[in-house]
């Protein structure tokens, strides 16, 4: 298929193995690492939409034209700000940070880097996203800037995926919930998972990208969860 692939969050848990197994696809002609704050070939911050339409310049003057883009940037939690249980621990700087980190940063991704993917043939956009951001299947509630954020997510990705579909009928815009990952993020939270529950992020990669590669254009905006079931919103 000869993909031009761009991975922002190439350094990342699960990011870092997507990077890593597309890097040795060969379907893959060119891959392009961006990342917030270690090595990559590129460096964005989504607090700073500058760097973000530097990327875009950047890859214009090199004619980089991509066919795959995969957003797997994220935030859940730090050693000070840990998710909410409840509404009393509920603050400004965390559903701020939460937002930011995603719903806002992968929205101005693909404000500035949808424009160079092709408009006459297929285009994988896929944003790594969660489960819990589906409202239908809360039954746990907990965690309310981080679901909020992902349901907001969520909507964005259906928002995209109409208003391109008129550019392109080939589009998939997709959101992707990983399954439970062995990564920074999901450390805290892994002791109720089931051993076999828990995916090395390698295996998550794969799962991802059989996912989101397989995809028909059809449906375009949905949340699909690893083994390709598309999530109720
Ligand atoms: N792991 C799981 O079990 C799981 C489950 C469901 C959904 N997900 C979703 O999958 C995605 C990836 O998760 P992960 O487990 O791989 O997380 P991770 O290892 O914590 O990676 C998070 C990524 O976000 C980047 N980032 C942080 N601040 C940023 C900023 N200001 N600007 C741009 N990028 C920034 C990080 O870059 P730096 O390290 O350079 O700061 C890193 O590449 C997230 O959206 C997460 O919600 C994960």
């Amino acid at each position: 298929m000869n993909h031009k692939i761009i991975i922002i969050g190439s350094t990342g848990g699960i990011g870092q193995a997507l990077f890593e197994t597309m890097s040795s696809d060969n379907d893959v002609s060119d891959i392009i690492g961006v990342a917030h704050s270690k090595n990559a070939d590129f460096l964005i911050d989504y607090y700073d939409e500058q760097s973000i339409f530097n990327l875009a310049q950047s890859l214009r003057e090199i004619e980089f034209k991509p066919t795959v883009i995969i957003v797997a940037t994220g935030y859940l939690s730090d050693s000070i700000n840990r998710p909410e249980t409840q509404i009393s621990q509920f603050s400004q700087e965390r559903a701020h940070e939460n937002y930011t980190l995603n719903m806002i940063g992968p929205s101005l991704i693909a404000k500035h880097l949808l424009p160079l993917m092709p408009r006459n043939k297929d285009i994988y956009f896929g944003i790594l996203s969660a489960k819990v951001g589906s409202i239908s299947d809360n039954k746990l509630g907990g965690w309310h800037s981080y679901r909020a954020s992902k349901a907001a997510l969520n909507m964005m990705i259906k928002n995209l995926s109409i208003e391109w579909k008129r550019k392109n009928p080939l589009s998939r815009i997709i959101g992707l919930h990983p399954g439970t990952v062995d990564t920074k993020l999901s450390k805290p939270f892994q002791r109720n998972v089931r051993p076999e529950k828990l995916f090395t992020p390698e295996r998550a990669a794969k799962q991802i990208l059989d996912v989101l590669l397989q995809c028909p254009a059809e449906h375009s905006g949905s949340l699909l969860s690893w083994d390709g079931s598309i999530i109720t919103p």
